[in-house]
């Protein structure tokens, strides 16, 4: 038992990270039943998957797992900048014989929001987390209500500070291994020294070592992602799987030509030739639209030139195991 596993009421301080878009109810499942904290992400989810996805949860397993959810602000649309993002996509919209006036309404990545804190409030889940800051006060007042624990990420130290005295219980330093600001192992250590809550590692952790080595600069625990990717229960694609498994694994950068916000991702071509960054990129989440033809025309060719491959900068532990193995193996490392 430490500070974290009180808190989160798990067997092992691991907490498989929530991942929009590559993974759904059974990976959380598998990893809460072996002992992690599983996590349901639910930037891209409408309610009704929400709700379908949580009673799957609660049927599968009686372990504590976390919702995680994004606070970003929405966008105004801009025309014009939309219009010098086409216009980079143009050539590319030609050559795959798509038409570029014809860009259907992208996903979108609704962020927390009262419709769905009345969802979970029917589940009251024991663990709830946010990415991109903390929601309004009243909304997280309700997650609270239910005695939830609430976690937030920080990539920098003064965003650790700040989410501390707004009410996160715990919080989450991701490094740049990940796709944060900093280093973790610079951040890690900075962070557990400006907050009092228990600090959680995330970023580039990919085998015991790893763990033990983010325990020994002060962590109370550990969120891994990228190695659960090729999970049997996650749902990443067949070409992102053999990406991560593959030599391009060893190329990555941080991006915003697939959302419209930096994340870390697999060089491929569409990075190469418009960035990694392009200031024309329309703001998160409205830059997914215009992209989203171009991936499903070239990955219908088997390609993932146009796809968000994404990767921590260490996909080494991504291996076709069950979930449970890999939380097994993790958890050597405490
Ligand atoms: C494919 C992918 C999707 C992600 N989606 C989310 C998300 O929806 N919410 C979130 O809080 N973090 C998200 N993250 C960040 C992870 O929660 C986690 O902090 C990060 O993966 C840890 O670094 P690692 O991948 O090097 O282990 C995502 C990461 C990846 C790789």
């Amino acid at each position: 038992m430490n500070a974290l596993t009180a808190l989160l009421g798990t067997e092992h301080p691991l907490i498989q990270a929530p991942m929009a878009g590559v993974q759904g109810a059974a990976l959380a499942i598998a990893a809460s039943n072996a002992g992690a904290l599983g996590s349901l992400p639910c930037a891209m989810l409408s309610p009704e998957v929400m709700e379908r996805e949580l009673a799957a949860i609660q049927a599968g397993t009686d372990r504590p797992y976390n919702v995680n959810f994004f606070c970003h602000a929405q966008p105004e649309a801009d025309d014009a900048r939309e219009a010098a993002w086409r216009a980079w996509l143009a050539g590319y919209y030609r050559e795959a014989g798509l038409d570029i006036d014809n860009v259907p309404a992208g996903p979108g990545r609704v962020p927390f929001n009262r419709a769905a804190a009345d969802i979970l409030e029917r589940f009251k889940p024991k663990v709830v987390s946010f990415h991109f800051g903390l929601p309004d006060l009243d909304l997280l007042d309700r997650v609270k209500s239910w005695g939830a624990v609430v976690l937030s990420s920080a990539t920098t130290v003064e965003e650790a500070r700040w989410l501390e005295a707004f009410g996160a219980d715990a919080i989450i330093a991701q490094g740049i291994e990940a796709g944060g600001h900093r280093g973790m192992f610079a951040l890690l250590p900075q962070i557990v020294s400006a907050v009092t809550v228990p600090v959680i590692a995330a970023g580039g952790i990919a085998d015991a070592a790893g763990v033990t080595a983010a325990m020994a600069l002060g962590a109370s625990g550990v969120q891994v992602g990228t190695s659960f990717l090729c999970c049997a229960e996650a749902t990443t694609s067949a070409l992102h799987r053999a990406a991560l498994q593959s030599e391009a694994a060893h190329h990555t950068a941080l991006t915003h030509l697939f959302t419209g916000r930096p994340a870390r991702g697999i060089v491929n071509r569409v990075m190469r030739e418009l960035g990694p960054m392009n200031p024309a990129a329309p703001a998160f989440p409205l830059a997914t639209a215009a992209i989203a033809p171009l991936r499903a025309h070239w990955e219908a060719k088997g390609s993932g030139d146009f796809s968000p491959l994404w990767s921590g900068q260490n996909a080494s532990g991504c291996r076709e195991v069950p979930a449970a193995e890999l939380v097994r193996a993790l958890s050597r490392g405490f």
